[in-house]
């Protein structure tokens, strides 16, 4: 694992690898670093993941607390692909396996299948022992799956499928290849929902000065026209959600945490990491606050 003092920023020291996206390396980089730092900030849904707070329709208030809000984002995901007992789920980027154990929980998927490019993500989930369960250490770039998805989910890992420094039509290669295979693997007609991160408007010149390469290196945000680009041939797009409160509210939530727990997040790591993440927290709010950044729900239906 690299500490934080030793990533220059240049995406080829943070690892190899052949993939469109960050390597396992980087990933590792970011999400190895003891189950118990996240889960003391992250809390007890355990999600890395803007919460559902705001109504999409009235953008009022739909949720205050941040459980409940949590929960409520990944239940839509669910929902969105109507998930239900008889049903394969594709959970791509499973994180700390929240939507994994929802779907078994709350809706009663029988088959659930996960890719996480994290080693103590898979340990983690692993000993969860969710039913009908089977977790990959692998990337959706070389997973060939044994027959097909009746729906697929995946909350917030598109951000790691392109490299920062791409070009934009590098990145829009790349999200076909994402687009192709996530067609490829589901049903006829069977839906696919995503959550991501978009640049909103930050110039491309911008975007490549403010992406945090010390925080997720070799990774980067799409343009939500490159989504659509990326996606048409294979998917029509029926329904999308772009807003900012969600991720401030969300971001705000872990900052406050990550202070309230701060002497035993400095144990489980040391004060650098929690200046780090501290400081990396702050400059997402103010972020998405100006509105360099977006938050986007988006479902898909395979053409
Ligand atoms: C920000 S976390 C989101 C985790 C979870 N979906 C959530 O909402 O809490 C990003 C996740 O994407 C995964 N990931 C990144 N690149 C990936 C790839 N190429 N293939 C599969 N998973 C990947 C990471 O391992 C991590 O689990």
């Amino acid at each position: 694992m690299l500490h934080f003092s030793e990533f220059s920023g240049d995406p080829k020291k943070a690892g190899k690898g052949d993939f469109a996206g960050a390597s396992q390396d980087s990933i590792s980089y970011h999400y190895d670093r003891g189950v118990d730092f996240y889960r003391l900030w992250l809390g007890e849904a355990f999600c890395y993941s803007a919460a559902a707070f705001i109504d999409p329709i009235s953008g009022t208030v739909a949720n205050e607390d941040y459980k409940a809000a949590q929960f409520a984002n990944v239940d839509n995901h669910l929902k969105a692909v109507r998930a239900q007992s008889d049903f394969r789920l594709l959970d791509i980027g499973f994180g700390w396996g929240t939507l994994l154990q929802r779907a078994h929980q709350e809706f009663g998927v029988k088959e659930l299948v996960g890719l996480t490019l994290s080693r103590e993500q898979q340990e983690f989930v692993a000993e969860l022992r969710i039913p009908g369960t089977e977790l990959h250490l692998q990337s959706y770039e070389n997973f060939v799956p044994e027959g097909s998805f009746d729906g697929i989910t995946c909350v917030e890992a598109f951000e790691h499928f392109a490299k920062a420094g791409m070009s934009r039509e590098q990145k829009v290669a790349a999200y076909k290849g994402f687009f192709e295979r996530c067609h490829a693997w589901l049903r006829p007609k069977g839906f696919l929902s995503m959550q991501f991160g978009v640049w909103g408007t930050a110039s491309r010149e911008m975007a490549d000065r403010i992406v945090p390469r010390d925080v997720f290196p070799e990774s980067d945000l799409p343009y939500f026209d490159e989504v659509t680009e990326s996606s048409q041939h294979h998917f029509d797009l029926t329904y999308s959600f772009l807003n900012t409160e969600d991720y401030v509210r969300t971001l705000n939530h872990w900052r406050l945490e990550l202070k309230n727990k701060m002497n035993a997040v400095v144990s489980e790591s040391d004060v650098d990491t929690y200046r780090f993440y501290d400081r990396y927290l702050r400059r997402a709010v103010a972020g998405f606050k100006r509105d360099r950044i977006r938050l986007c729900r988006c479902v898909f239906k395979a053409k």
